[in-house]
């Protein structure tokens, strides 16, 4: 009798300590946008934030991602997210800098010399200014997301800068973004990323320009197979937080404020991670359903930069500088 009730004592202690601590039903949830689909590093790494938040906050707060654009195109979550419509997203900083001017320079082509010259900048002084900078507009700044670099890819073959010429390019909606292009010689439309993929069957456009996952991933190396690799941008994306989901979060508890930095933080570790993986497989991807990958000579990398050179002489005085220390780091 002895030995039955200290079992079925062992198998209620089991029961309860396997019982998890969280509230069945959260707090608080707030709704995270990305116009990337499931799969993709910058979804899976918020996924990744959502689980450390809601183990970390007891189950009390739920990070709800909302993939696949269904939420609207980033110009349009950006504007519900300044009047708190949105409480979390993931932008591009093509996208951000229409919004936060002062970032244009963290955008300007041919920045870096690599990824590493990149992660150096960002996770050092500068990355944080920008961050910060950020938080000034209702919409603050949580941590950085790799999205590699952004070469043009076309519909007819190109074999040089000079075909790029003349050629109907699409752009993020920005217009530096269009004034970055022009300069190319280049016309460029401004179309949301989810309209890419048509705009380039209907022939509207005769190319556009992103990282090999989004291309892949969206299709557009079925539309576009002619990658011209001159990675002209190196774009970071921003996880972001409205400034009236942050005031929620802190009213059930001002700890938790700093967890879901933290939080952020440790899923931009993660995304640089499965980044890498991403970019690698989307190459494989590419040549496999035939795609050309052009690489410029030298000569042609020599053109674009004299041709961008331009932009780098408009800058006031304050941001020479940070290109300086840029270039320096
Ligand atoms: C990248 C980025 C998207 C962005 C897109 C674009 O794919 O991850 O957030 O919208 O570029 O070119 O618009």
């Amino acid at each position: 009798m002895k030995k039955v009730l200290l079992v079925a004592l062992l198998l209620v202690c089991i029961f309860l300590a396997c019982r998890k601590e969280e509230p069945s039903h959260p707090e608080l949830v707030l709704r995270y946008a990305d116009n990337q689909s499931t799969g993709y590093p910058t979804v899976e790494a918020a996924k990744y934030m959502a689980e450390l938040v809601k183990e970390r906050t007891g189950g009390k707060i739920e990070i709800r991602i909302y993939p696949d654009s269904v939420l609207g195109s980033e110009n349009s979550v950006m504007e519900q997210m300044t009047y708190g419509g949105i409480d979390m997203s993931r932008f591009s900083l093509g996208t951000l800098s229409r919004f936060f001017p002062e970032l244009w320079t963290l955008q300007l082509p041919y920045l870096y010399t690599d990824s590493e010259h990149m992660w150096r900048v960002l996770d050092g002084d500068i990355g944080d200014m920008y961050l910060r900078e950020m938080s000034g507009k209702g919409i603050i700044g949580l941590a950085w997301y790799d999205a590699g670099a952004r070469s043009f890819y076309t519909r007819t073959p190109i074999s040089s800068f000079a075909s790029l010429q003349d050629l109907t390019i699409r752009v993020q909606e920005n217009d530096m973004m269009s004034r970055t292009i022009e300069l190319l010689g280049a016309e460029a439309v401004q179309i949301p990323y989810g309209d890419v993929y048509s705009a380039l069957q209907k022939l509207r456009i005769d190319g556009a320009e992103n990282n090999l996952p989004s291309y892949v991933f969206m299709d557009h190396n079925q539309a576009a197979p002619y990658f011209y690799q001159d990675e002209h941008f190196r774009l970071p994306e921003v996880v972001m937080i409205s400034a009236d989901a942050q005031k929620k979060v802190s009213a059930i508890d001002p700890g938790f404020v700093e967890i879901i930095e933290a939080c952020a933080r440790e899923s931009g570790v993660y995304e640089r991670k499965l980044w890498q993986e991403e970019e690698n497989r989307a190459y494989e991807k590419a040549v496999q359903s035939g795609v050309s990958f052009i690489i410029p000579s030298d000569e042609d990398m020599f053109a674009l930069k004299q041709a961008m050179e331009p932009l780098y002489h408009e800058l006031g005085q304050k941001e020479r500088e940070i290109v300086e220390r840029i270039r320096d780091t």
